[in-house]
């Protein structure tokens, strides 16, 4: 079964009005509506009171239309009887000052207070809603995150120091304070990192940023075990936001969860242009995928124009089916647009829904509707397909909160960088799963590591294990720097990681912008397509005298002419590329084909940049890919061989247009 539908809050609608809008959501092949992770203040309008009578009424009403639902855990936002009689749980800015009611989100993940309250209407809900036949899955909160530095931080903070490092002399010998007269002889006497306090000591700051992140896993936890012990037949989940959402460590908020679900906005009223990019929501999906290694499901997807105080760009007319094949293409087993209809109230009076505030059926709800039939016919065929890669992305939160902490260069982004190597994999067509550093890597023939700032001996152990066991590994600069207390390391750079790459860093510069340079290829094969590839941001003399790798490419100018900036190392049967500079899309796209040509990795079909093409696995059953035009104009398409469209049932073949912002659904034929 393929679940579609809708985010649906009934509490923003008369009553009278749910029967009709559960029979277009019927009409519209909907089957799942995710409710009430916004209702506290319905659900227990004073402490203690729980009203549950209108929300079996509405699940009753949506259950006689097949209706099924995922329930959302209340507590992103806590109504004000309980902000106002304990404003205790209100979270503390970064500035030092606690937030006020009126938004979301407003409250400590850490508080005693907020966490009993919040377990009492987790476990009312989950007593009253284990049994019943509507219910098959559990949303906890919505989009964790916000860090909070209020004095009940502050002590939580001392106590998960005190169980990382045990003494405070360890502690002390860790973050080096005694750099600017820091040494602390008591665990009280930790700050936390306040804009009013400065630039912090950067092991401080790295261990805040992974306590808070710790601290959201934790808050999770205590729900994910109420609902586990009282709902055993539903899946729990939490709605994840994508590769741009920075502050948690997302793999360590998936693992106690049954699968990941996550927010897919493409073209959200902030971006600078009028149209999305792709690459970043492929990337956003893949991540997804890779948090638990497994399908996962969108919880809310875009399917309009979004606002609050102003309007952003509104999906045009077949973008909406075009997202949802993309979701589904790179994995995810369910789909649910954000939101059934147009509030006429509230912050978001102005993020649109399928209907609008009228609730009039039109060009929306058409297309819904489309896509709602055309699942229906073949939804059970595509549920359930793998995505196989042969390449894998790490993204590792350490070194990802290491650079929030110094960024080494203006110019540098640690998301940007892992961006642009995974953009010229998509480019091929080449299907790529995101993994972290610890992960077993056996069964991929290239991994990528960008920047693997933070490096233990496990993580250099496990990339050891990963080359000499036949893998294909590129490294970049500012590789291996630190070790896990963010102190830099008293070795040759890339530290830990030197011997493998056979290189040692002998100088760096950071770059001004006007600083970028070309950079000359000095092995045949390497770089021959394309544009001349620049070195910017960051530029690592590599040491030729004894290099035990070879010169891959080399400066051009400056200072820095004619030394080696990108070297390859064999080892065994495998091989590191370590790339001294951050380069730019030429260079990644020199680097990405030559590693998948050397590599034997298949892209699945060469197509024109604006199409993409992916494919699930289906055991038995072969596999079925997935085509996208992104362009908005028609595309010429070499088919290698017959297939048949799912979609519209036709078999195809040889030389054909794929029509701007269409999708195909194909299987050979
Ligand atoms: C999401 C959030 C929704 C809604 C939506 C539009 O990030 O989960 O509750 O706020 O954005 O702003």
């Amino acid at each position: 079964m393929f679940y579609f539908g809708a985010d649906y809050y009934p509490e923003h609608w008369p009553e009278e009005r749910w029967a009709e809008d559960a029979r277009l959501m019927r009409e519209a092949g909907c089957n799942v509506v995710r409710l009430a992770e916004f209702a506290w203040s319905r659900l227990e309008p004073r402490a203690g009171e729980f009203r549950f009578d209108w929300l079996d009424r509405a699940l009753e009403v949506l259950g006689t239309h097949g209706i099924r639902a995922v329930l959302g855990t209340p507590t992103a936002a806590p109504p004000p009887w309980l902000c106002t009689t304990y404003p205790e749980i209100l979270r503390v800015r970064e500035d030092g000052v606690r937030v006020t009611l009126g938004h979301r989100r407003q409250y400590c993940p850490n508080h005693p207070t907020y966490r009993q309250l919040s377990r009492r209407i987790v476990a009312a809900m989950a007593e009253h809603y284990r049994d019943h036949p509507a219910v098959i899955g559990w949303q906890i909160d919505n989009e964790f995150g916000e860090r909070c530095y209020c004095e009940v931080c502050r002590e939580a903070f001392h106590a998960w120091l005190q169980r990382r490092y045990g003494t405070l002399e360890r502690l002390n010998d860790a973050w080096g304070t005694i750099f600017w007269s820091q040494v602390y002889n008591d665990w009280a006497e930790i700050p936390l990192p306040l804009s009013t306090g400065g630039v912090p000591n950067p092991g401080l700051d790295l261990d805040f940023r992974r306590f808070m992140s710790d601290s959201y896993v934790s808050y999770q936890q205590e729900q994910v075990d109420i609902l586990r012990a009282a709902c055993p037949r539903h899946f729990i989940t939490h709605n994840f936001m994508g590769i741009y959402y920075d502050r948690i460590n997302y793999f360590d908020l998936a693992r106690a969860l049954d699968l990941v679900a996550w927010d897919n906005y493409p073209v959200n009223p902030w971006n600078a242009e009028p149209r999305a990019d792709p690459t970043i929501v492929a990337l956003s999906h893949d991540t997804m995928r890779g948090l638990k290694g497994k399908n996962f499901w969108v919880l809310e997807e875009q399917c309009s124009a979004g606002g609050w105080q102003t309007i952003g760009y509104a999906p045009r007319p077949g973008e909406t089916r075009l997202w949802t094949y993309q979701a589904i293409a790179h994995g995810a087993e369910a789909v649910v647009y954000f939101r059934w209809r147009s509030a006429r109230f509230g912050t978001e009076q102005y993020w649109h829904g399928i209907l609008d505030h009228d609730a009039r059926p039109r060009r929306r709800y058409c297309e819904v509707k489309q896509v709602g039939e055309e699942l229906a016919r073949i939804g059970g065929r595509l549920a359930g397909g793998e995505v196989r890669s042969e390449v894998a992305l790490i993204l590792s939160y350490d070194s990802r909160f290491a650079f929030q902490v110094q960024a080494n260069n203006p110019e540098f982004s640690y998301p940007e960088l892992l961006l642009a190597y995974y953009r010229a994999l998509y480019r091929r067509n080449v299907p790529t799963d995101v993994a972290p550093p610890e992960a077993d890597l056996s069964r991929y023939k290239v991994v990528l590591a960008p920047a693997l700032h933070v490096v233990t001996p496990e993580i250099a152990e496990n990339l050891r294990r990963y080359v000499t066991g036949g893998g294909t590994l590129l490294l970049t600069c500012r590789s291996g720097v630190k070790d896990v207390a963010n102190k830099v390391v008293d070795l040759p750079l890339p530290g830990l990681l030197a011997e493998l790459c056979g290189v040692e860093v002998e100088e760096y510069h950071s770059l001004y912008p006007s600083e970028a340079q070309p950079l000359a290829f000095t092995l045949p094969g390497l770089g021959d397509a394309g544009a001349r590839p620049l070195a910017r941001v960051w530029c690592d003399i590599l040491k030729e005298e004894g290099m035990q790798a070879q010169v891959l490419a080399r400066y051009t100018a400056d200072y820095f002419a004619g030394h080696p900036a990108i070297a390859l190392h064999k080892v065994g049967r495998g091989r590191v590329v370590y790339v001294g500079t951050v380069g730019d899309g030429n260079l990644c796209q020199a680097l990405a084909d030559w590693l998948i040509r050397e590599a034997g990795v298949q892209p699945l079909l060469a197509t024109p940049s604006e199409v993409e093409v992916t494919a699930r696995w289906y055991d038995g059953r072969g596999r079925l890919f997935f085509v996208l035009n992104h362009g908005r104009e028609a595309a010429p398409l070499q088919l290698d061989r017959a297939y048949r469209d799912l979609l519209s049932g036709r078999t195809l073949s040889g030389l054909i247009a794929l029509p701007a912002r269409e999708a195909l659904i194909l299987e050979e034929a």
